[in-house]
């Protein structure tokens, strides 16, 4: 336990007062609910409520009593969605355990000490709750930690207290990145340059946009002389690790503050599950899929429709070839950002596993610590596994952490400066990585 807060005066946000129904609280605080002032005027004191009517809220309010909030994490879906159209798939699908959350608490006395508990034992991982502490945001665009935030293993809740500084106050797992956002993320690359690609529409009618620097790539699908090592990067297939979509302006950021050299294009998609997104999921689409369990070599789920969004994307990957893929996650228990290869090092080639490495280095020395190698290897079905088994594609699921304890530093900051130094590294690799390109014919 913490004896001394960090970082103290971290979070100085500026809160206009909430002026006149201050006043009435004041008049009427719960612990003078009963007082015949209050009851003379007929003045009843406000209890905190709890909102999750807005996008990619999550929560299950159990219980308020006076300034005592008592939570509990949502399944994927909430129950409420319906199963998978089909079972055939090796994904079960249904509801998984959610792990994110994200609500707003008003009806808060500026001043007044509110304690919050989130029954975790729902959580797929409620292990790496263990050092973590809940972000919060009195605007809803400058995010903080809660430090002092405890984690009871034995009970599986999550506690934290806060004083309150204003009426209204954002929760959330990681700081929260909204379909607006990705649509400013789009407009404004396509405004400097980049080509905005529709590759196709989730179950709740989204789309499923890419960015291609330099334009063209998708349009084309031709094989042009002196043609570039094409690096896809895709974004958020689990819906509940914003980390990636952060992730994804800072390749934007790089790639418009210094253009790619004509070798190198990359295929950029921020947000591959809009509709989980929007529904506040922690994994699943809007049928209950996971994405990255629905890339299984030879399966074809075009047909059945479980997951659009996986297929909408490995069409497109099939035009234009790969030749480097990074599919970006956060991980719920680890300490700071790392990746593992799309094929287990015994089947990559040995000029993948080579520059693996290579790839791996520049990211711990650019860094800062923020990324560190650590052995590892992922699942079969993932889409790195898949595009590493298609094209030879040297390939990898970076991970990035949740937990803001030393030396992580796991905020928006951390994981955008991570997008622009992975473009970095591709850059100054980029002449080696088109080596091992494969010719790019459908199968
Ligand atoms: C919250 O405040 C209460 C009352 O002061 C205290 O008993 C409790 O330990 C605090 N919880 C945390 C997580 O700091």
């Amino acid at each position: 336990m913490r004896t001394e807060p960090r970082r103290t005066g971290h979070c100085q946000l500026a809160v206009a007062s909430a002026l006149l129904p201050g006043l009435v609280f004041v008049a009427c605080h719960p612990s003078l609910e009963t007082s015949p002032h209050c009851q003379r005027r007929g003045l009843v004191a406000r209890s905190v409520t709890v909102d999750t009517g807005f996008e990619g809220a999550a929560v299950e309010v159990m219980r308020i009593a006076g300034n005592l909030v008592q939570l509990c994490l949502l399944p994927d879906g909430g129950g409420r969605h319906p199963k998978p159209k089909t079972e055939t798939g090796p994904s079960s699908g249904g509801r998984h355990p959610g792990q994110w959350f994200y609500f707003r608490a008003s009806e808060l006395t500026k001043g007044e000490l509110y304690q919050f508990q989130l029954d975790v034992s729902g959580a797929r991982a409620w292990r790496s709750y263990k050092g973590y502490e809940v972000c919060t945001s009195y605007t809803g665009h400058h995010w903080c930690r809660c430090l002092g935030t405890l984690y009871d293993s034995g009970a599986r809740i999550l506690l934290w207290n806060v004083t309150a500084e204003a009426s209204s106050c954002f929760f959330a797992y990681f700081e929260p990145y909204g379909l607006g956002q990705l649509e400013s993320l789009l407009r404004e690359a396509a405004d400097a340059g980049a080509e905005r690609r529709t590759m196709g529409r989730t179950t709740d009618g989204r789309s499923i946009d890419a960015l291609c620097f330099p334009p063209g790539l998708l349009q084309t699908g031709r094989e042009p002389a002196g043609e570039p090592t094409v690096v896809w990067i895709t974004c958020r297939q689990h819906a509940a690790e914003t980390q990636a979509s952060f992730f994804a302006e800072g390749v934007v950021q790089s790639v418009l503050s210094e253009p790619l050299p004509l070798s190198l294009a990359i295929v950029l998609v921020p947000n591959m599950n809009p509709d989980g997104s929007a529904r506040g999921h922690t994994r699943e689409n809007a049928q209950g899929v996971d994405l990255n369990r629905e890339w299984r070599p030879k399966a074809d789920y075009s047909q059945n429709g479980r997951s659009p969004e996986v297929s909408a994307v490995q069409a497109a990957m099939l035009d234009t070839g790969v030749d480097v893929h990074l599919d970006v996650h956060g991980d719920e228990a680890a300490d700071s950002a790392y990746s593992y290869p799309g094929l287990p090092r015994f089947r990559a080639p040995d000029h993948v596993a080579q520059l693996f490495d290579e790839l791996e280095e520049e990211l711990h020395s650019r860094s800062g610590g923020f990324y560190m190698p650590r052995p590892g290897s992922g699942s079969a079905r993932t889409a790195a596994f898949w595009t590493g088994t298609q094209f030879g594609a040297l390939s990898l699921t970076l991970e990035m952490p949740y937990k803001d304890s030393e030396p992580t530093k796991a905020c928006s900051k951390s994981c955008r400066r991570l997008g622009s130094i992975a473009v970095d590294a591709i850059r100054s690799l980029g002449p080696r990585l088109g080596r091992f390109r494969r010719s790019r014919t459908r199968p």
